[in-house]
Formats: C-alpha cells, sequence, structure tokens
C-alpha cells in the first residue's frame, strides 16, 4: 500500500510517519512536503534509510505537483497546513493558501485520479469558543480567527466533494496535540524551552483560557484507526476529556523545569481569543473502540525531557538552520515533483 503524507516533516507527520513504519510492514511512505519554516527533515531522521520511505519536496497549494505526486497512492493522509493562530492573526495570506487552496488541490486530484481513501487532518477550533457543553461532529461551526476560518472553509470542501462527487474522504477534527518534535511557538514547547533558558513566559491574558490536550502517540493511534476502520464521508472527533487552563499547564510546566511563579509574565491578550474548546469524541470511542492511553502528566513529563535533551533540534529550528542540516544529509534524495 503507497500512503502519501502531506506536511510529512511537521510535528504531526514527523510523529505519524515513523509510527507508521514501525505498525506496518508492507508499506511505502511518500511525505511530500513544501518545508516551510515547520518543517524538519531533521525529524525523521530516524526512517530516512528505511527503503519504504521518501521524501518529496512540493507543496499542496501546487496543482501541478499534487496532480504528480498523487499518482498511484492508495491512501492520503493530509497533515499539510498552516497551524500557528498568532501567525495568521497577523498575516492570513499563507493560510489560505495551504488550508483552502491546498485542500482542494488534493480533493481534485483524488477525485480525477480515483484515489480510494483521503484523510482530513482538522481542527476543534472550527467549532469556535464552547463557553459550556461540548461540540459534537454535527455543532455548527463558528471559526474565529482566520487559521480556524481557513481549516473550516478546507473541511467544507472536503464534505462538499463527498457529497458531490463521491469522493472517500474522511475528516478528523482534533484537540491540542502535543510531544516530542513540536515547532516552539506553541505554548508547550515555547514555555518548556523558556523556563529551561531562564526567560519568562508571556500568559495571554488571565490564563484562564481552557484547552483539550492529547499526546502525539495517542493522535497517531487514532487516526490509524479511522484509516483502518473508519467510515468515508464520516467525520470524527478525537479528544480526550482532559481540559485544562493555560495557568494550570504552566504551572506544571514551572515544576517540571524548577522554576517559580516569578517565571510567568501577563501579556496582552491574542485578539478574539477562543476562551475554551471542548470536543465531545464519543464516536469515536463507541464506534471504532479508540481510547486514550497516556495521562497528561506524564505525557507533559516526556515531553519536557524529549526538550531537555533535543536542544540542538530546538535551536536549528530557531534559527532556521536545519535547512542546512537537510541539505547536507539528504541533498541527493531531495526530489522535487
Ligand atoms: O485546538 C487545536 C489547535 O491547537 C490546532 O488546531 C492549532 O493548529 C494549534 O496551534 C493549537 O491552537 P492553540 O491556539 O490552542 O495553540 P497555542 O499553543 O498557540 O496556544 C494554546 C493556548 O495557550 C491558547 O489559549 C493561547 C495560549 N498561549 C499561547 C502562546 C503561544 C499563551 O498564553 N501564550 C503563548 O505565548
Amino acid at each position: 500500500m503507497r500512503i502519501l503524507i502531506t506536511g510529512g516533516a511537521g510535528f504531526m507527520g514527523a510523529n505519524m510517519i515513523p509510527y507508521l513504519l514501525r505498525t506496518y510492514k508492507d508499506i511505502e511512505i511518500v511525505n511530500f512536503d513544501a518545508l516551510t519554516y515547520a518543517g524538519n527533515l531533521e525529524s525523521l531522521a530516524g526512517v530516512a534509510d528505511d527503503p519504504r520511505y521518501r521524501f518529496v519536496k512540493g507543496d499542496i497549494a501546487d496543482a501541478r505537483q499534487v496532480d504528480a505526486v498523487m499518482k498511484g497512492v492508495d491512501l492520503v493522509i493530509n497533515y499539510a497546513a498552516e497551524t500557528h493562530v498568532d501567525r495568521s492573526i497577523i498575516d492570513a495570506r499563507a493560510f489560505i493558501e495551504t488550508n483552502v487552496n491546498g485542500v482542494y488541490n488534493l480533493l481534485e486530484a483524488v477525485r480525477q485520479q480515483g484515489t480510494p481513501r483521503f484523510v482530513h487532518i482538522s481542527t476543534d477550533e472550527v467549532f469556535g469558543a464552547v463557553l459550556e457543553g461540548e461540540s459534537d461532529e454535527e455543532s455548527k461551526f463558528e471559526p474565529r480567527s482566520p487559521y480556524a476560518a481557513s481549516k473550516a472553509a478546507g473541511d467544507h470542501l472536503c464534505h462538499a466533494y463527498a457529497v458531490t462527487y463521491g469522493v472517500p474522504v474522511i475528516v478528523t477534527h482534533s484537540v491540542n496535540y502535543y510531544g516530542p518534535y513540536q515547532f516552539p511557538e506553541k505554548l508547550i514547547p515555547l514555555f518548556t524551552m523558556n523556563l529551561l533558558e531562564g526567560k519568562k513566559v508571556p500568559v495571554y491574558g488571565d490564563g484562564l483560557q481552557v484547552r483539550e490536550w492529547i499526546f502525539t502517540e495517542d493522535h497517531c493511534r487514532a487516526i490509524d484507526l479511522i484509516v483502518q476502520k473508519g467510515l468515508v464521508g464520516e467525520v470524527y472527533n478525537i479528544g480526550t476529556g482532559y481540559r485544562v487552563p493555560n495557568l494550570e499547564i504552566t504551572k506544571k510546566l514551572i515544576a517540571l523545569t524548577g522554576r517559580d511563579d516569578s517565571a510567568i509574565e501577563y501579556v496582552a491578550d491574542r485578539p478574539g481569543h477562543d476562551r475554551r474548546y471542548a470536543l465531545n469524541s464519543t464516536k469515536l470511542r463507541t464506534q471504532l473502540g479508540w481510547e486514550p492511553q497516556m495521562s497528561f502528566d506524564e505525557g507533559l513529563g516526556l515531553t519536557v525531557e524529549w526538550y531537555k535533551a533535543h536542544r540542538t533540534w530546538v535551536d536549528r529550528c530557531r534559527t532556521g538552520e536545519y535547512k542546512d542540516y537537510y541539505q547536507k544529509q539528504y541533498g541527493e534524495r531531495l526530489k522535487t515533483v
């Protein structure tokens, strides 16, 4: 089976590719990634020499490249996305290019080439702030940031292509994902690194915004199950029910890094900041039999240890120096469609 992983050099993809290669023998993985600021082939150094794995540099926003890389593919998992809310507030253009036009290109290629299965990774942010209760798969989309609006547009296209053309697409909505290899701009890796480096951590507003959290490996297992048993045309929420205010996570990170509360710096709130997300993931649990296995405290501890041990990876991400790293390590294998 040939699997096309788009955005495979990003955080989620770089966890999923090794997971698939160690779980299944008889697969071939093509990692198609534009290597933007958030894509880092160094995260995949452990599988780079696996004969079942191949990297192709390219952009889902380029229809010609997407058509070419889709040839002979049995399954697409679309992780390629612009994901950082703060960046979308500064400039949303890349979000529209990748999260809307890119998804359109993938759907068209899947439709025209008859690709058997397409799993599109999306987010709980499409449902907007949920002050009480939970969002289920039927909840109304009320995106409130340019990022969330671009993801909602991509999800609408998936739905439209399933209904209109019978394209075999499954959409997932995931909660906040954390673990090794996350670019150090998101809450957990940013705060971890700042604390380890003796800096302050910028808590937006009062820090009482609530997010729901899932560890990398639990998410990989959920996607795997959805690929195996999910029904085409369906939507699945992927959540753990573990919901916690940002300030509580900040305090856990302070304890794990041996700092104290003087490291907290309350800064101006994010414009339009969603107060709370909460996903109902009963469908995934009852219909497909998924359950999270990692407790938040254990996962957070593992994550902090990983960042402590991978300072060079973080430094290279920050400076963009890993671009030289992949040229040196992967130069011959860097192919563009
Ligand atoms: O909910 C799923 C989403 O989770 C994904 O779809 C997004 O791609 C991903 O970026 C993430 O969005 P968030 O905005 O929730 O993640 P972020 O790590 O940026 O922020 C988490 C919370 O922490 C949020 O309430 C904002 C707050 N925060 C974040 C940063 C970076 C701070 O207070 N200070 C910060 O410096």
